[in-house]
């Protein structure tokens, strides 16, 4: 099929790569055109693993291709896909100005049958709001809308699109159905549920997920606080909830908080929907209210450690992006954590394998950017890890130590076993453990 694909961000350029794939033509569209040039030019803004090789690949097949050309691209595809983001707005809402733009841009151009495939998380009511505008754009618009929630996770984005545990198509007509079908055809060998359901459900799946997985996030970072009263490790205590079939052990481990583009926004976007329709969402306003909280979880410690004003002291902080394999610094818990420090008097140095180039865009000179392991502690009177990336996790601290001026680690993460960390000279500090 001829595929166009609008935004070319994280969710849009993997989906436009991974169709191209199952050897559907693609072309992707952005206003941005700057993004456009580096990837005709073979370039990507942004880490994602395995995605340069499978965008590189389909572009020389000759099914993946770029453009800045709206028009071009509606007149192009029989199907377009709107990844374009969907960010909070000043009330938490989701602000839906792109997603609309895209509806606006394909009633314009389109002729004949298109289906618009809204991927963006929107919240419920947006796919009607979108055919109206299309209806009232061009009255004899004949493009239909459907909303189809993407589920990936940056980091396995690749992985997760072609092995995805759900579809979900939210529809209105057979003929649409089909189509969608016909898309996903191919995507995988191994049987994958396809649930097709109407617009509203499908988008209040997408918000349900999310807001879920944040809920059991913030509910374990409760429980370690907990732990932190009472001197119970609250690691031993997830890992035994964990092995409850009933509450299954991913999304159990305690932190400083979630991030990214997609949990905090969504949480809110989700709120405010309720509220706009009379309900008060207590529980969820809670959920993002102890995330806030807990991304100052460690600067209260640090405090408690050092005193209340930090000047003089450096220190180093391990993992900048919101999760590892990703260069995603989006609502990241460590940038709240860096500009704590930084209003507290501390010099800061920070580490993160891929995300110095966006960082910098937000901290400028403001922190010094190690170029090592070896290099980020030196003179450091604390690690402070931020973020689980794979080449923090088996450090030789007993080394790293001689280059500090003071030994402890506060581990953001709970990756350390603190007894292994103590027998290599450090103090060890984690989120709710004895
Ligand atoms: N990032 C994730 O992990 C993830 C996962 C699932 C769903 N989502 C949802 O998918 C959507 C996109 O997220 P993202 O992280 O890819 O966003 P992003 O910010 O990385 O990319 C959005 C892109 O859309 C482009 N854009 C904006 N207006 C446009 C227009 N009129 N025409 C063409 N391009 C336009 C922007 O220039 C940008 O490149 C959001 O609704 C998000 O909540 C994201």
């Amino acid at each position: 099929m001829k595929i166009a694909v609008f935004g070319t961000g994280y969710v849009g350029l993997v989906t436009g790569a991974c169709l191209a794939n199952l050897s559907h033509d693609v072309l992707c569209v952005d206003i941005d055109d700057a993004k456009i040039k580096q990837l005709q030019e073979g370039k990507i803004s942004f880490f994602e693993p395995g995605l340069k090789e499978l965008v590189t690949k389909n572009v020389e097949r000759g099914r993946l291709s770029f453009t800045a050309d709206a028009k071009k691209a509606v007149q192009f595809a029989d199907a377009i896909f709107n990844c374009v983001g969907t960010p909070s707005g000043e009330d938490g809402s989701a602000d839906l100005r792109y997603v609309f733009t895209v509806a606006q841009t394909v009633a314009r151009y389109a002729d004949g049958y298109k289906l618009l495939i809204n991927k963006s998380t929107v919240p419920p009511g947006t796919a009607q709001r979108c055919q109206l505008l299309i209806q009232e754009t061009n009255p004899l618009s004949e493009v239909e809308v459907v909303s189809n929630p993407e589920f990936l996770a940056e980091g396995k984005a690749v992985y997760d699109f072609t092995h995805p545990d759900k579809i979900v198509l939210g529809a209105k007509t057979a003929k649409a159905y089909s189509l969608l079908r016909r898309i996903y055809t191919g995507r995988t060998r191994t049987y994958i549920p396809v649930l097709e359901t109407d617009w509203e459900t499908a988008e209040m799946i997408k918000y349900a997920n999310n807001s879920f997985l944040a809920t059991k996030i913030s509910f374990v970072n409760e429980l370690a606080n907990i732990c932190d009263k009472v001197g119970a490790d609250v690691k031993m205590v997830t890992q035994a909830m964990g092995l409850d079939y009933r509450i299954n052990p991913r999304f159990l481990n305690p932190g400083i908080g979630y991030g990214g583009s997609c949990f905090p926004k969504d949480v809110r976007a989700l709120i405010h929907t309720a509220q706009e329709k009379g309900y008060d969402a207590h529980l969820l306003r809670e959920v993002d209210a102890l995330n806030e909280r807990q991304k100052r979880h460690l600067t209260h410690k640090i405090k408690a450690t050092f005193g209340q004003t930090l000047q003089g002291q450096r220190f180093t902080i391990w993992g900048l992006a919101f999760k590892p394999q990703t260069s995603d610094i989006r609502e990241s818990p460590a940038l709240a954590l860096v500009q704590e420090l930084l209003a507290h008097g501390a010099d800061v140095t920070v580490y993160d394998p891929v995300a110095h180039a966006d960082a910098r865009e937000v901290f400028a000179e403001r922190v010094r950017y190690a170029s090592s392991l070896s290099d980020s502690v030196m003179d450091s009177s604390a690690i402070i890890l931020a973020t689980e990336w794979d080449e923090f996790r088996n450090v030789n601290f007993a080394d790293l130590g001689k280059m500090m001026k003071r030994k402890i680690v506060f581990d953001g993460r709970n990756i350390y076993e603190p007894e292994m960390v103590r027998e290599d000279g450090f103090e060890y500090v984690g989120v709710g453990r004895k």
